[in-house]
């Protein structure tokens, strides 16, 4: 295996998202990368592992490659192309098909190194860059902002939520304040604990600003 597959790896997701501006960015992936380091490093994960599941873990989503998603053929052929040992592409394959948020249907990954990279996954869902990511998202699938007569729904599964049309005020009730109670991690618990108070406090302000309260 080179010991360049790391760059690599880089150089192939900043090609891949080139062109996404809906959440999924090459900058996501980036991010998602640096915190799994971080996290990783302070727990003691496999730190390899931990880099290059980070930097594919969106390559066969659903949403952006259909047609790989099930296979991770995108993986699989970037992992084959630079000699990885089959039990790490496998290791690395079964990452990228745990860590998505699918509501109720979600799941807890098996090895360490999936529980840092789904935390870090999660942790850019949410504080400043979430509410950034959220209302980009809302904006590019033609959401509206918030509607105060558009209920939010609660314990919705993968496909229900995948289907749901709601606002994007809305999917802060529906994912964002439960992404804080679903870290693995106790690194990323912490870091979890201040995002979600910055992000708590904007809807705050966002309502009393909605209300004309202030
Ligand atoms: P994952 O990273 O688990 O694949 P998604 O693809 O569901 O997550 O979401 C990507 C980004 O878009 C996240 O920041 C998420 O909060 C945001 N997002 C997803 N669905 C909605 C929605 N209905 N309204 C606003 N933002 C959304
Ligand atoms: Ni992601």
């Amino acid at each position: 295996m080179d010991d360049r597959i790391v760059d690599d790896a880089i150089a192939y997701v900043r090609e891949i998202f080139a062109h996404d501006y809906s959440g999924h960015d090459f900058f996501h992936t980036l991010r998602v990368y640096k915190m799994a380091v971080t996290i990783a490093e302070r727990e003691g994960a496999d730190l390899l592992t931990v880099q290059l599941a980070a930097l594919l873990h969106d390559v066969d989503d659903v949403k952006l490659s259909p047609e790989t998603h099930e296979s991770k053929g995108k993986a699989v052929s970037f992992l084959q192309r630079h000699d990885v040992p089959q039990e790490t592409m496998e290791k690395i394959c079964q990452i990228a098909g745990e860590i998505s948020f699918a509501g109720t249907d979600t799941v807890v990954p098996q090895s360490l190194e999936g529980k840092c990279v789904q935390d870090a996954d999660r942790l850019d869902a949410i504080g400043a860059i979430g509410i950034a990511r959220a209302f980009a998202y809302g904006g590019s699938h033609d959401r509206a902002m918030y509607d105060p007569d558009v209920p939010f729904k609660e314990g919705m599964n993968g496909e229900d939520y995948r289907k749901s049309l709601s606002t994007t005020v809305n999917h802060f009730y529906e994912k964002l304040f439960h992404l804080r109670a679903m870290m693995n991690t106790d690194t990323a618990k912490a870091i979890a604990k201040a995002r979600d108070a910055y992000m708590r406090a904007y809807i705050a302000e966002f309502f009393a600003e909605w209300e004309g309260v202030r």
